[in-house]
């Protein structure tokens, strides 16, 4: 598709709000930024598509369990974590449009990786820029920048304090990642379980984040969904688990009908003290026109659990059976974001194609992740035959798939709406139907329509979208 990825991300937002797949949250209040909603469509997309990464890394794994821990934890947590006191982004601003842009980002604009630079060294960069009168703010032009400084990513609230006021001793963080829950909970599922090492503890929450900047739709929220596995391990078994989940992780792209030229390996040259190899899996977003991070893959050492140990006093440490070593167990972790999945998937799938005069826009999702499955059309609405006919065959589908009875405007428009949110296969009941007791199958992708008797219908769907 040639055309500028404004134009495209501007479709892509269009679409999302028109078919129903996510709205601007609090939009009758003039909105709040960077946080959505999702309405029906987006809700079901994103369900499968969390199915499917559950599917992948629980149900089909003998190794890996899974986990629905609280969003609320003990602050103590953020501090033994590191977050408290580090989990930061380095901030500018622009003294007269007041626009606000994290100082690594802008940095980036000028071939500069800031990526974890202490704040005196980008303030150095900023006023060398300054100084050639390069320091310009990118939304109005002005020259009036301040000063990078400090400011926390974590999201406060004060759960259980007998005031409402935020006082330092009441607060309490929304968790800015999930997998906070899971070191915390590896000692009872040790115990409950009786897990041995290797293995995996995987879920799927919701994040919170003071993002400074979070202008590109859902690929940066304030409020998002993670879906991230930790897997315990003895230091040793590291270097072959890392690679074997990497390829398990760059497989599941795959699977999911993402091409291998879609997406690239980043490896992190700068880790936390900690990590000892960080990769991203970045997809090329046509909508943003460059490849970026959808998901991250870390090996962390025994940073977590030592640190928990440390600061709760329980020791977290691991005996083994057979060789009688006690360890404190090292993490590989796989962390990616829901919310920019749907994003990635919505930006591979979108189409536009010519059909006779007219331009049709289709969804060419995967059939498993497809919102609906299969949408049933009377092919007139002002006849009752014909509309009881296609609702007998919509409540005979509805068992086993995912299906939308549709009896609005002409059969054209109806095959367009269901293009627009990638509904794989439209039934349409006719006049020969009530005769023959056959209906017509339309694929959303050749647009071919085949005539099949209503008693194989279950059958040849399940086959179709198997
Ligand atoms: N526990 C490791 C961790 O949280 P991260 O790189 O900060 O690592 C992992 O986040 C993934 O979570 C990212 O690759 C991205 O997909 C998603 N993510 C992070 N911040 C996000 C945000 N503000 N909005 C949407 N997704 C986000």
């Amino acid at each position: 598709m040639a055309e500028n990825k404004t134009e495209f991300f501007n479709k892509i937002v269009s679409l999302c709000k028109r078919r129903g797949f996510i709205y601007p949250s609090s939009e009758i209040y003039g909105g709040f930024a960077a946080i959505y909603d999702y309405g029906h469509y987006g809700t079901l997309l994103k369900n499968n598509i969390r199915d499917s990464w559950w599917k992948s890394m629980v149900q089909m794994r003998d190794d890996v369990v899974g986990l629905d821990s609280a969003i609320f934890m003990h602050p103590k947590t953020w501090v033994a974590s590191g977050h408290v006191g580090g989990f930061n982004d380095p901030q500018i601003d622009c003294k007269k449009c007041k626009s606000r842009f994290r100082a690594d980002h802008f940095l980036k604009n000028f071939g500069i990786n800031a990526d974890k630079m202490p704040l005196v060294e980008i303030n150095k960069h900023l006023d060398d820029l300054r100084k050639e009168k390069k320091l310009k703010c990118q939304n109005c032009g002005s020259t009036e920048i301040t000063q990078a400084k400090i400011f926390s990513l974590m999201v406060k609230s004060n759960i259980g304090s007998p005031t409402d006021e935020l006082k330092e001793e009441n607060v309490v963080y929304l968790r800015p990642e999930t997998c906070g829950g899971i070191y915390l909970e590896f000692k009872n599922t040790i115990d409950s379980l009786h897990k041995k090492l290797p293995f995996g503890i995987a879920q799927v929450g919701k994040a919170f984040r003071n993002e400074i900047v979070a202008r590109q739709f859902i690929f940066r929220t304030r409020e998002f969904e993670q879906m991230e596995m930790q897997y315990f391990l003895h230091p040793l078994m590291m270097k072959d688990k890392y690679e074997s989940w990497k390829k398990a992780r760059w497989q599941w792209y795959l699977d999911n009908g993402i091409s291998e030229k879609e997406i690239k390996w980043y490896k992190h040259e700068k880790l936390a003290h900690y990590a000892s190899e960080a990769y991203d899996i970045t997809y090329n977003f046509k909508s943003l026109g460059d490849f970026d991070e959808v998901e991250g893959i870390h090996a962390r050492g025994d940073w977590d659990l030592s640190q928990h140990s440390k600061c709760s006093g329980v020791d977290l440490s691991y005996t083994d059976e057979k060789t009688k070593e006690k360890f404190i167990p090292h993490i590989m972790e796989t962390s990616v974001g829901l919310n920019r999945l749907l994003f990635m998937f919505l930006d591979n799938a979108y189409c536009e194609e010519k059909v006779g005069d007219e331009t049709r826009v289709v969804l060419k999702l995967p059939m498993h992740l497809a919102p609906v499955k299969v949408a049933v059309f009377p092919l007139l609405k002002n006849k009752p035959d014909l509309v009881q006919k296609a609702r007998e065959v919509y409540d005979a589908l509805k068992p086993y798939f995912m299906c939308e009875f549709d009896d609005n405007g002409n059969i054209g428009k109806r095959y367009r709406r269901q293009d627009e949110i990638g509904t794989p296969h439209c039934v349409t009941v006719d006049f020969d139907t009530i005769s023959d007791e056959t209906v017509t199958v339309r694929d959303r992708d050749t647009m071919k329509q085949e005539r099949i008797k209503i008693a194989e219908l279950p059958d040849f769907l399940k086959v179709k979208l198997a």
